[in-house]
């Protein structure tokens, strides 16, 4: 592709594809001549205690859907081919501290491998992430910064449900009635927006409200706060010309839901 002067856009995913994805891959198409995507469940992100087992796979319909609409080249690498020899990590000093980075140690070490490996491989011209996963977006983004990678990232926006669920490949861990509850989530952002869009500037309480009326519900929080978008640290006190994130994380039984909503003043 790229001896025929193609430019090359690359999606990486975990496969359990669905519309999140899809729109990616449509993003993707929009911003290069030729759409690579990477599907590999990657076994560093997960910590010893989570779903890695039980992770949704289902590649030959992956695969379906990405001949459906088009993708030029799936790259759906075996555990040895991308880990056969393990010696290096990279650390983040920082941007983990705060949301998932808090409750998922290695987490985004894991991500950074993967995408690091996937970036020299494929050596794309753009890659399309997720707002879905904003934090993961922003190391990345630090990282190809930092890593002198060159590659023009973009980040599309959260694809949802008719209810506001954000759509994610663990929504089918979800009981009917937990499927049911969950778009609470989406809600309580928009409500903490829509009040600090009236004025409210010191969101504490603003916040533990909302804590309690989803647990009230049946979630439990991991997180729920605003962040400030370049760092990506919690912010007690808001300035009119800085950029944030609302963000949460929450369980619904055993199932982990993230969402986000941004707050761009400028
Ligand atoms: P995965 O969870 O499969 O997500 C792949 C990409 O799809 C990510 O960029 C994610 O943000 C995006 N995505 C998922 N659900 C979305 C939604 N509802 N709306 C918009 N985008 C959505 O994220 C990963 O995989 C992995 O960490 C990966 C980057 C592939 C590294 O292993």
């Amino acid at each position: 592709m790229r001896n025929q002067g193609r430019s090359i856009g690359l999606v990486p995913t975990m496969g359990a594809l669905h519309s999140g994805h899809t729109e990616l891959f449509k993003k993707a198409r929009d911003h290069s001549d030729a759409v690579v995507v990477s599907i590999f469940v990657n076994p560093t992100q997960f910590g010893p205690n989570e779903d890695f087992d039980t992770y949704p796979r289902q590649l030959e319909k992956d695969l379906e859907t990405c001949k459906a609409l088009d993708i030029d080249l799936v790259f759906a690498p075996e555990r040895d081919e991308m880990y056969g020899d393990s010696e290096l990590s990279i650390q983040i000093d920082s941007l983990n501290r705060h949301m998932c980075g808090a409750s998922r140690p290695g987490f985004f070490e894991g991500v950074l491998l993967v995408v690091n490996k996937l970036f020299n491989i494929i050596e794309p011209d753009i890659a399309v992430f997720g707002q879905k996963d904003i934090q993961q977006f922003q190391i990345i983004q630090q990282m190809n910064r930092e890593f002198n990678h060159g590659i023009n990232l973009i980040m599309a926006p959260i694809v949802r449900a008719n209810d506001g669920l954000a759509l994610s490949s663990r929504n089918t861990y979800l009981s009917d009635k937990e499927r049911v509850l969950a778009p609470g989530l989406f809600r309580s952002l928009q409500y903490i927006k829509k009040r600090i869009e009236e004025g409210i500037d010191t969101p504490g309480l603003l916040i533990e409200h909302q804590k309690s009326e989803l647990e009230a519900k049946g979630f439990k929080i991991d997180y729920l706060n605003i962040f400030l978008k370049t760092t990506l640290q919690p912010m007690n006190t808001l300035e009119k010309e800085k950029s944030y994130i609302i963000a949460v994380a929450a369980y619904l039984g055993s199932t982990r839901l993230i969402d986000n909503i941004l707050i761009e003043f400028s």
